[in-house]
């Protein structure tokens, strides 16, 4: 399986550390992860229904939060385990089967998710890197979709 070259890789996890790990960051990350659901159910309202059981009809309950909180940090930890093959096949492995097991998760659904990714990240990081973040991103998410 092709994952990116170690020098994307470098840079990916550079600019995303940028934002990821500056300090009260806690906030931002949020603020980002909120956007791409608002704009996922925006984009593909029918998708709601898939995040009943973590409370999707108050998106600002503790749930629904919570939620967003474990898949930016999910993002974060693909994005931190790039630059290690076995590391990153290992945790696209495990998301792949936590996507799996979630009936009506689509590749439809992850194609959505990686435009509004490219349109959200650019504003969020510093001097985005479109080449190298497509040449790590987009074989995360054909991993992770394998098997949907
Ligand atoms: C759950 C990450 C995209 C649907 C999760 C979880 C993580 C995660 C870490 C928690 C797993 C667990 O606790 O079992 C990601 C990442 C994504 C992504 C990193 C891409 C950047 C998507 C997309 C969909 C989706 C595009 C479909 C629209 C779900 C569902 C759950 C889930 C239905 C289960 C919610 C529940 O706990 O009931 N995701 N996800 N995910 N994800 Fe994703």
């Amino acid at each position: 399986y092709h994952f990116c070259v170690k020098c994307d890789a470098e840079v990916v996890k550079a600019q995303w550390n940028v934002f990821y790990a500056a300090p009260n960051s806690g906030a931002s990350k949020y603020m980002l992860a909120s956007h791409i659901f608002h704009r996922l159910f925006i984009e593909n309202p029918d998708a709601k229904k898939l995040f009943t059981r973590v409370n999707v009809h108050d998106q600002s309950s503790p749930e629904f939060q919570a939620h967003v909180v474990r898949v930016i940090n999910g993002l974060d930890l693909c994005i931190n385990s790039l630059t290690s093959r076995p590391l990153l096949e290992s945790v696209t492995d495990h998301m792949a089967t936590q996507h799996f097991v979630r009936q009506g998760v689509s590749q439809a659904h992850f194609d959505v998710m990686e435009k509004i990714l490219f349109e959200l990240l650019p504003q969020a990081l510093d001097e985005f890197n479109y080449d190298a973040w497509t040449s790590c991103l987009v074989p995360v998410k054909k991993a992770i979709v394998r098997g949907l």
